[in-house]
């Protein structure tokens, strides 16, 4: 890759969730590589709060989940960028952590809706313009719970592989007209989100924290977690000319897992 293609001049770039972790990850790297950035989040300060240390960006709140709320958030974003040449469809929820059968029917929408619901809506959106513009790219966040089992969360590895069937098949609908269309998987990312899905799955389990985390690192080849620079990293070169015939892959970024706690 050669210092230009890791450019992203000029491109206008919409990110959902981007008001922490993982997506305002991808809102700094996107901008330092010379992107302009519109971003959401469903705590409006957080997206503010990220936005205005980047150059032309702004950050809005809305929730994924919330069809007049993302129409609202989209308008602005078209408007304030001109267009959309990357989106990246990050917003996810961890859901409840217990066997299948103690899970709440309202709880197990409420998973799937902001981790499909919300990817549904933004590549909806974009696809509509990117098709005819017959350009861009876009990055899903799935997990490597897309790719495994994972006893006790249920709901989230089940979003979290619709992610991806959803990813294949717009890769597939909208690479004729010149979409890109990729998957990120994360491993354990640090960060407050880990945090709570470790004191959760202690709880669950009747572990202490400190056993979970280990049980993270040592399910993979790495024995390591992964941080959220590392994750955007990869979505930059995902977005950028150096990933030009990348579409249709879900990629790990996690170190290799073997096996999932
Ligand atoms: N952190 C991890 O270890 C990890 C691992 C694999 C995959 N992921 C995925 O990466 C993505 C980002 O995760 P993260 O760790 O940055 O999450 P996070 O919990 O740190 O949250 C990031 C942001 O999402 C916002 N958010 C939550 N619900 C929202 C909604 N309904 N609408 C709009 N914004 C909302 C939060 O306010 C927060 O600012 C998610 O799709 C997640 O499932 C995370």
């Amino acid at each position: 890759m050669t210092p230009a293609e890791a450019r992203l001049d000029g491109k206008r770039v919409v990110i959902t969730a981007g008001g922490g972790g993982i997506g305002a990850a991808m809102a700094r790297r996107f901008s330092e590589a010379g992107a302009r950035i519109a971003l959401c989040d469903i705590d409006a300060a957080a997206a503010e709060a990220v936005a205005v240390d980047l150059p032309g960006a702004i950050g809005l709140g809305a929730d994924v989940t919330d069809e007049t709320a993302m129409d609202a958030f989209f308008n602005a974003a078209g408007a304030h960028l001109g267009g959309v040449d990357v989106l990246c469809a990050n917003a996810g929820t961890g859901g409840p952590v217990a066997p299948l059968a103690e899970i709440d029917l309202a709880d197990w929408r409420a998973c799937l809706s902001v981790n499909l619901d919300g990817a549904f809506l933004a590549c909806r959106w974009a696809a509509r313009r990117m098709g005819p513009q017959g350009s861009g790219a876009m990055i899903l966040t799935s997990s490597t719970s897309g790719l495994y089992g994972v006893p006790t969360r249920s709901p989230y590895v089940t979003a979290k592989w619709g992610v991806i069937g959803l990813m294949k098949t717009l890769a597939m609908e909208l690479g004729p007209k010149g979409v890109r269309v990729n998957a990120l998987c994360p491993g354990a990312v640090e960060g407050p989100r880990m945090d709570r899905v470790v004191a959760a799955e202690a709880l669950a389990r009747q572990m202490t924290e400190a056993e979970v985390r280990a049980l993270y690192a040592e399910g993979t080849s790495m024995r390591s977690w992964v941080t959220a620079d590392e994750i955007a990293d990869m979505a930059l070169f995902l977005a950028s000319p150096a990933g030009r015939h990348v579409s249709g892959q879900a990629i790990a970024i996690d170190g290799h897992t073997e096996r999932m706690t």
